[in-house]
């Protein structure tokens, strides 16, 4: 998840560029650059500091050209390449006549990489966004203008993209496009500008359009003009904005927790993307090879908080997909318990921020006994992703939200498809069949939206007075579904500050059971599994002492007598088409609740008290 942002109209368009990047940071900041067209050239500048980086640039820039009135800047959210200077953006093509912004994901740059010229086009960057670059400026060099050269490529590629272009032959112009990711374009009365959220030109622009999929944009001072990629024009739809700026950095939502819990449709979906290369499952950096990973006999996966609940669902997914024994531990206690580890055992670490230290020390003690580690993490070139021996990134974007949500997600898709790399590896499961699970997975954010659309009803099950008076929670599921209870009493504990217990619903009558009274709330995952009537049963044993009960269910069981006899409150989900899968959409109303509970009393999600979003202390 980059920012983007771009003007060209009549007054020098570094102020805007510098300051539009400072505004669009929380869409992340691993590096970040600026390219101006000036005197027959491109003059850009770069810098790859993390958090530093767009201050840092803010004051390299004074050596810039004066008086250009046209240029883009970018700041990056690394998908594809470490967060280096010569990853960053704008890229260029080997002229340096042409430079390019991108945010998305080019899922086919490695075949556009054979229409490169045979000459004069050697890439010096890991992106695929300079891949684009080179193209769309040999049709320049061909005739082409910039619009059309843009154009020409663009029905080329596959993937997600909102991209910037400038040419330094034509230096009023920047020419925009988009295909799934966020772009708004705006205007002035002398000014035309880009951005991808609206904060970047917030106050700048006067009028906004609506810029849809598979569209190119052309900018000149003061006008857009905008066609498909064939080149027929189009009228853009204007959009109001009535949001002052705070509002808008969260995109409209009162924070940045519901912006997140909404954005998680898109953060499985970019997990998934591009997964699959030449048929084969790909991961994002991998040093070990597949021998290695055939001689594994035992896997540890080690984890804090809703990272440690992550992992419970990625064993189940590995032992059925790998038959490969799993334990998962708590990262504190790991090393504690005197692990046997060796070169065959496999130790996965999930860890969104990747520099948890108790994670971290898991994974110091793993590799001093000689055992591989496979990281999957959330930021690109983290301290955890680059101890490890292999990454899988989970690719949410930046999370701000003290509790997590989107890259809670996340993290169940990538040890879904962590399974399914080692059953591939392993052979335990043929090409095609993990093919066939993957274009399951692929269904899965549709589900996540439709999932989304029970928040009024968990709305109205969370200010229902025997819920919202209440100051005891419990809950309940089994197999997946206990991982989704702990996740979803741990969102609550940590956002409402109420007493909530998440528990297997078999082991309530083992001594738990004796806290169920009248007034307590039994939040229970019933969704479809092998294990859902066995909740179901749970749940009469707490019903029948007097709890108040929250049935979590399959949309084609709210009417099944046991639902309707057991529920004070029901929330209907839909199905993922594999038990495996279920925990991805379960965990949507569980959030909900958690934050329809503390709302309404007054907390700030978004910095819950006594939290951090990183734990960098053991
Ligand atoms: C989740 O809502 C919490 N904020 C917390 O439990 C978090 O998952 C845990 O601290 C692990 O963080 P990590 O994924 O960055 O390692």
């Amino acid at each position: 998840m980059c920012g983007i942002i771009g003007g060209t109209g009549e007054t020098p368009v570094l102020p805007l560029l510098v300051e539009g990047l400072r505004r669009l940071e929380y869409r992340g900041y691993d590096s970040a650059g600026i390219a101006l067209p000036a005197h027959g050239t491109i003059w850009r500048r770069r810098k790859a500091g993390g958090t530093r980086s767009i201050s840092e640039l803010g004051e390299g820039v004074g050596d810039a050209p004066p008086g250009i009135t046209c240029g883009i800047g970018h700041s990056r959210w690394a998908t594809h390449g470490a967060p280096t200077e010569v990853n960053a953006h704008p890229h260029t093509d080997a002229s340096g006549r042409l430079a390019i912004i991108h945010n998305g994901i080019l899922e086919n740059f490695r075949e556009l990489t054979h229409d490169l010229p045979r000459r004069g086009a050697e890439l010096v960057s890991e992106t695929d966004t300079e891949v684009l670059a080179h193209l769309i400026a040999a049709e320049v060099a061909g005739g082409a203008g910039l619009a059309d050269a843009v154009r020409t490529c663009l029905r080329r590629v596959e993937g997600k993209f909102a991209i910037a272009v400038i040419h330094a032959d034509e230096p009023d112009l920047i020419v925009a496009a988009r295909r799934s990711s966020p772009l708004v374009c705006g205007t002035d009365a002398t000014t035309a500008y880009l951005a991808s959220d609206i904060p970047a030109i917030h106050g700048k622009a006067d009028r906004f359009y609506v810029i849809d999929d598979d569209r190119v944009v052309e900018l000149t001072p003061g006008a857009i003009r905008v066609t498909d990629l064939q080149g027929s024009e189009l009228v853009p739809e204007e959009r109001e904005v009535t949001w002052d700026l705070a509002a808008a950095e969260k995109g409209g939502y009162p924070d940045f927790m519901s912006k997140e819990m909404y954005e998680q449709p898109a953060a499985v979906r970019d997990t998934l993307l591009g997964r699959i290369v030449q048929g084969r499952i790909a991961l994002d950096q991998v040093r070990l090879s597949d021998e290695d990973l055939r001689m594994i006999d035992k896997v540890y996966v080690v984890a804090c908080g809703s990272s440690y609940h992550a992992g419970l669902v990625g064993k189940q997914a590995i032992q059925h997909w790998c038959r490969l024994p799993v334990e998962v531990e708590i990262a504190s206690e790991f090393r504690y318990q005197d692990p046997v580890l060796g070169r065959t055992s496999l130790v996965v670490a999930i860890s969104q921020s990747g520099e948890t230290i108790d994670t971290l020390e898991a994974v110091h003690h793993a590799k001093q006994q000689g055992a591989p580690v496979l990281a999957v993490c959330n930021v690109v070139d983290s301290s955890m992703a680059r101890d490890a021996d292999a990454v899988l990134y989970t690719r949410a974007g930046p999370e701000i939200g003290v509790a997590s949500t989107k890259c809670h997600l996340a993290q169940l898709v990538a040890m879904q498809v962590l399974a399914l790399y080692l059953a591939q590896v392993r052979g335990t499961s043929y090409p095609e069949e993990v093919a066939e699970r993957l274009g399951h997975l692929e269904q899965i954010p549709q589900r996540v939206a439709a999932a989304l659309e029970s928040a009024d009803t968990v709305k109205g099950i969370a200010s229902a007075p025997d819920v919202r008076d209440a100051r005891d929670f419990f809950f309940l599921g089994r197999g997946v579904g206990r991982a989704v209870a702990l996740e979803g009493a741990l969102k609550l504990k940590e956002i409402s500050y109420l007493r909530a217990e998440g528990y297997p619903g078999g082991e309530l009558k083992h001594g738990p059971i004796a806290l169920i009274e009248p007034g307590t709330v039994v939040v229970a995952v019933a969704t479809r599994s092998r294990l859902a009537g066995k909740v179901l049963s749970n749940v009469e044993e707490v019903k029948a002492r007097g709890a108040t009960v929250v049935l979590v269910v399959d949309e084609r069981d709210v009417d099944v007598p046991a639902v309707r006899k057991l529920a004070d409150h029901i929330i209907p989900l839909p199905g993922t088409g594999h038990e495996l899968f279920q925990p991805i959409v379960d965990n949507i109303p569980l959030q909900l609740f958690a934050y329809a509970l503390a709302t309404a009393r007054g907390n700030d999600v978004d910095k819950p008290r006594n939290l951090a979003k990183v734990v960098t202390v053991e």
